[in-house]
């Protein structure tokens, strides 16, 4: 069984669709903590199914490197198979994705390596271009610019804004996750070399 922690800063609805995907006790993994950089919405999905949860406020720290430090051994304290940024809203210090990698994975709202950031899908709205889509990454130091180990298109269509695009390709992204952790706890996706 693949253990997993969850990362969010946000509502969480890809993670809770995680949580209902390992409710079956066929699928091959379970989270075991949800972790947060603010008191985001999402963490009371992880109380919902009694997962624990933790909280590294970003602002309490003087430097990014502290925060990241901190985060990582809240999450060494849970020893996780793998970790996955569900709407983590922070780019990760090095040393952290050193840590981690290649067990830290990343959903992101576009077409990778198109529109990468934390502004995936207004950016592609700007760009008036007729389809976006849904990536799964491993994440690396950089932004948005690991290796993708799934990805899905989605149209744009007429009079989409931010927010109706947004949740037509969070869909996407849920189902992309759930397969992406299916794999790699059945050992069908080696993330060392995806
Ligand atoms: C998701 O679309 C996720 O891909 C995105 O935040 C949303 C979180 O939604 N992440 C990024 O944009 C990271 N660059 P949720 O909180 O409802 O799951």
């Amino acid at each position: 069984m693949l253990s997993v922690a969850v990362l969010i800063s946000g509502t969480g609805s890809n993670l809770r669709a995680l949580l209902e995907a390992a409710e079956d006790p066929d699928y091959p993994a379970r989270v075991v903590v949800v972790g947060a950089d603010r008191e985001a919405d999402g963490l009371a999905h992880a109380e919902d199914f009694g997962i624990p949860s933790f909280t590294v406020p970003y602002a309490h720290y003087a430097t990014r490197e502290e925060w990241g430090a901190e985060l990582s051994a809240q999450l060494a304290v849970w020893q996780p198979d793998l970790v996955v940024l569900s709407g983590l809203m922070r780019l990760l210090p090095r040393e952290v994705v050193d840590e981690w990698a290649p067990n830290l994975v990343n959903t992101h709202p576009a077409y990778l390596p198109e529109f990468p950031g934390a502004h995936a899908v207004r950016d592609a709205i700007e760009a008036g271009v007729p389809q976006t889509g849904a990536s799964v990454i491993v994440v690396d130091a950089g932004v948005d610019s690991g290796p993708i180990v799934a990805q899905e298109r989605v149209p744009v269509l007429d009079g989409d804004d931010e927010h109706s695009l947004h949740e037509r390709i969070k869909p996407v992204e849920r189902r992309l996750l759930i397969d992406v952790v299916r794999r790699v706890a059945t050992g069908d996706l080696d993330l060392t070399s995806p």
